[in-house]
């Protein structure tokens, strides 16, 4: 991981001096690099890490890293990584573009490495993380959201790239068709129980320590599985209270915080959480199809922090 920032670091240098500013302060705030992580312990499991490891490493943090930018416009957040956002700083226009510059930034370095197996799988999660992010913004318009489709956003906007983690880190390690795409698998679960709980962050968790604000799903009229599991089981009168709230109240602290109480009194969160072990089980089950090693080991320990973690 030493050598992954280094490198990293050095990658994400920017060509005009407002670029290569906005690109020194995003590898500055430096996020957990999780992502990383998986490609690299993906390409141990599966024969070894070579120097084509730290490149999928480092294409997929910056792809990761535009999408951050992005996602922060989407969801007009201010706060990422215990700092202001790119928007915030530099509004919304420049955001846009330097979330695009990295994005394209990422695409290149693979097709000049001549990494095209790398291409194909990540230009398909990039597809299906904007048809996520689409998905998530059509039903918070409408709604109408209901569990299914709920795990059909996540499973689009977060668990593909991590999913692309472990098919990358497997493929740079030589791994065949057949290994690539069990990697795959398992790196979808990890990734829907990621998501998970990032979203129970956004009822449980202190925003100091969190480093993004919390309680803003519901500003942003998002609907959570802890909220869709309760909306779902509510009686009639509840359900046009809780609506109302998400239609109209959206933006009133006072409500937001009771709505979040009323979720937190009738079973989301542990619903929620129950749901999340459920996937990470999957995960660690497949995992357990390979031979025992430091590598395994570590591996399971990379899946249990990412439903334990607290940031
Ligand atoms: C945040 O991802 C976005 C989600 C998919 C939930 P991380 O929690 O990995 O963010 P950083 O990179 O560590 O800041
Ligand atoms: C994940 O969703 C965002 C991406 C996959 C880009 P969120 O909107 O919940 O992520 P945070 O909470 O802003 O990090
Ligand atoms: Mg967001
Ligand atoms: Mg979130």
């Amino acid at each position: 991981m030493d050598l992954f920032e280094k490198t990293f670091k050095q990658s994400m240098k920017g060509t005009t001096p407002l670029l290569d500013k906005i690109t020194y302060f995003i590898v500055k705030q430096k996020g957990k690099h999780v992502r990383p992580m998986f490609v690299f312990l993906a390409a141990n499991i599966c024969g070894g890490i070579t120097e084509r490891t730290y490149r999928a490493a480092g294409l997929i943090e910056m792809i990761h890293t535009a999408t951050l930018v992005h996602d922060d416009v989407v969801d007009d957040a201010h706060l990422r990584r215990g700092f202001f956002s790119i928007n915030a700083l530099w509004k919304n226009k420049i955001a846009v573009l330097v979330g695009d510059y990295l994005l394209s930034k990422s695409l290149q370095l693979s097709a000049d490495n001549d990494d095209f197996d790398f291409l194909k799988i990540l230009s398909a999660t990039t597809k299906e993380m904007s048809e996520g992010e689409l998905l998530q913004i059509e039903k918070a318009r409408r709604l109408d959201i209901d569990e299914g489709v709920y795990f059909e956003i996540i499973r689009q906007k977060t668990a593909t790239l991590i999913a692309s983690c472990c098919a990358c880190g497997a493929a740079s390690a030589g791994g065949d068709k057949e290994l690539i795409a069990k990697m795959k698998l398992m790196g979808e679960k990890v990734g829907i129980a990621f998501q998970i709980k990032d979203d129970l962050f956004d009822y449980e968790a202190q925003s100091s320590i969190l480093g993004k604000a919390v309680g803003i799903d519901i500003k942003e009229k998002k609907m959570t599985l802890p909220l869709i599991h309760v909306l779902g089981k509510a009686p009639r009168s509840e359900k046009k209270w809780i609506i109302n709230i998400m239609k109209n109240h959206n933006e009133d602290a006072k409500k937001v915080k009771e709505l979040i109480e009323y979720v937190k009194d009738n079973g989301g969160i542990d619903y929620a959480k129950q749901k999340m072990m459920l996937y990470r089980k999957a995960a660690l089950d497949l995992l357990d199809t390979f031979p025992d090693s430091e590598s395994r080991k570590s591996f399971i320990d990379l899946i249990v922090f990412s439903t334990e973690r607290n940031k």
